[in-house]
């Protein structure tokens, strides 16, 4: 009797288990499948992020509505006079590929629900502006043109759609937004479920009308009782349907399934460095950081706060240096161009990126056996087995690296290719020897010119045996 009761418990608990384990996967993919899926994004690691929308007339953050609290009428203004006639996609690719972007991801719906593609399951979209035209189309067909790979943002938060009800970042929310009853009040004549339905068929629009699709970034959950999670969004049925329709596509991380297997493909922190190469589980995961030049990621006109091009460089490098990828926000104005500072960034960018790029592409966190040396960040780049040393700040002519003796094969600035000498074996000094006994100094001497070349962060190439 004893016997059969722990059968009975056995075979329960594997039950649960297995179900559970069948519940939590979206999606059947080998690991090695997906290293190779995500092979291009993993390799190209810098790519351009576009916001822009009915906001970019405002001029003043993405999130004026929910901010300012405008309801749908008074945000019609910014739809009736979104009229971009200086919108060149073309331009827009051109920059992107000259800064060193090798991918672009684009807002087809922001927050505010307005769509850059000509849907046929809403009136608030841009060919029922003055504009006319399907942008997202142009946008894609003039990045494919100039090889740029292309993502579409997704927003599937909503404040303009009649049946998404009200949360607490709604423009609508109420004054106390912990108050239930108000929401239960706002929401009775709304309904979840429909406007879940009129995302998965937009979703569906712009994955089956733009061709061969790249990236898919969709935002964003926050869960809670005021807020919204997977159950609100159908995150499991939307992920499923995506994997569907574009097997080959790449998806962030936002729709509150982490623990779902296949449910996302890489983790996004947003406006902050990581300290190391973020983790699940104890694995390293992969990681995209998305950066503003300057706070918003909608046009903000009278917004001071950019980055200069040391601290654009250094958000790049760092982000290789740790194993992950850039993405870097414009946020073009209501005319339809971007915006003189983020131009002249991008061309600054492009300047270092000519001549130093080959540290950035293909390339990830060094192994532990290198040492980075004062104020210096590496990358390594595993095919051809170098090392690259960004210095952030140049060094008085020499330079020690640890534990380096006779690794190197080769040394030279990247930019120039021209040779570094190397002082492989350093003579022990009196001191050194005598406290150290017999032992050998491993580290290495790079001798550098004195002055700081015309490069605004050189980095050295080191070819490793
Ligand atoms: C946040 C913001 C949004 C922006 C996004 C980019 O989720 O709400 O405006 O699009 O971050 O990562």
């Amino acid at each position: 009797m004893r016997n059969y009761k722990i059968l009975t418990i056995c075979l329960l608990c594997f039950f649960l288990i297995s179900t559970t384990a069948q519940e939590k996967k979206i999606w059947d993919e080998t690991k090695e499948e997906k290293e190779e899926r995500l092979a291009w994004w993993r390799n190209d690691r810098f790519g351009m992020f576009i916001h822009w929308g009915t906001y970019s007339l405002a001029a003043r953050h993405e999130h004026l509505q929910k901010r300012d609290r405008i309801n749908s009428e008074d945000y019609q203004k910014y739809f009736d006079h979104f009229n971009p006639d200086l919108y060149n996609p073309k331009e827009w690719a051109k920059l992107a590929k000259a800064a060193g972007m090798k991918y672009a991801v684009i807002t087809s719906k922001h927050h505010e629900g307005f769509t850059l593609f000509d849907s046929k399951l809403t009136e608030f979209k841009v060919t029922n502006t003055p504009y006319g035209k399907d942008a997202l189309k142009e946008f894609v067909d003039a990045f494919r043109e100039e090889g740029l790979k292309i993502g579409f943002y997704y927003s599937v938060i909503d404040w303009n759609h009649p049946e998404y009800t009200i949360d607490n970042r709604h423009p609508l929310r109420p004054i106390d937004v912990n108050d239930i009853k108000a929401y239960k009040a706002l929401n009775k004549d709304r309904d979840m479920a429909k406007y879940r339905e009129y995302m998965k068929n937009q979703v569906t629009e712009i994955l089956t009308n733009y061709g061969k699709l790249d990236i898919l970034w969709l935002d964003f959950s926050f869960p809670g009782e005021t807020g919204k999670d997977k159950d609100d969004w159908g995150s499991v049925e939307l992920v499923k349907l995506v994997r569907k329709l574009q097997p080959e596509i790449i998806i962030n991380d936002r729709l509150d399934i982490v623990d779902y297997e296949g449910g996302w493909d890489f983790t996004t922190p947003e406006q902050f460095k990581v300290e190391e190469w973020p983790r699940r589980n104890g694995k390293k995961i992969p990681w995209e950081t998305c950066q503003t030049f300057s706070g918003s990621w909608g046009y903000y006109r009278d917004e001071m706060t950019w980055k200069n091009n040391r601290q654009l460089l250094g958000l790049l490098i760092e982000s290789v240096s740790k194993g992950g990828n850039l993405l870097l926000n414009v946020g073009p104005t209501g005319r339809g161009e971007i915006d003189y500072r983020a131009e002249d960034a991008l061309v600054q960018m492009g300047d270092w990126m000519k001549y130093n790029s080959e540290s950035i592409y293909g390339c990830t966190e060094a192994p532990k056996e290198f040492k980075a040396p004062d104020n210096a960040v590496l990358t390594y780049n595993p095919t051809t087995n170098r090392l690259y040393i960004h210095f952030f700040e140049y060094p008085l002519q020499k330079v020690t690296l640890k534990d380096m003796k006779g690794k190197i094969e080769y040394v030279q600035f990247l930019h120039d290719a021209s040779e570094i000498l190397v002082q492989e074996t350093r003579k022990p000094n009196y001191m050194t020897f005598y406290l150290n006994g017999k032992k050998q100094n491993n580290d290495v001497d790079l001798i550098l010119p004195i002055a700081k070349p015309p490069v605004e962060i050189p980095v050295v190439e080191i070819f490793l045996k």
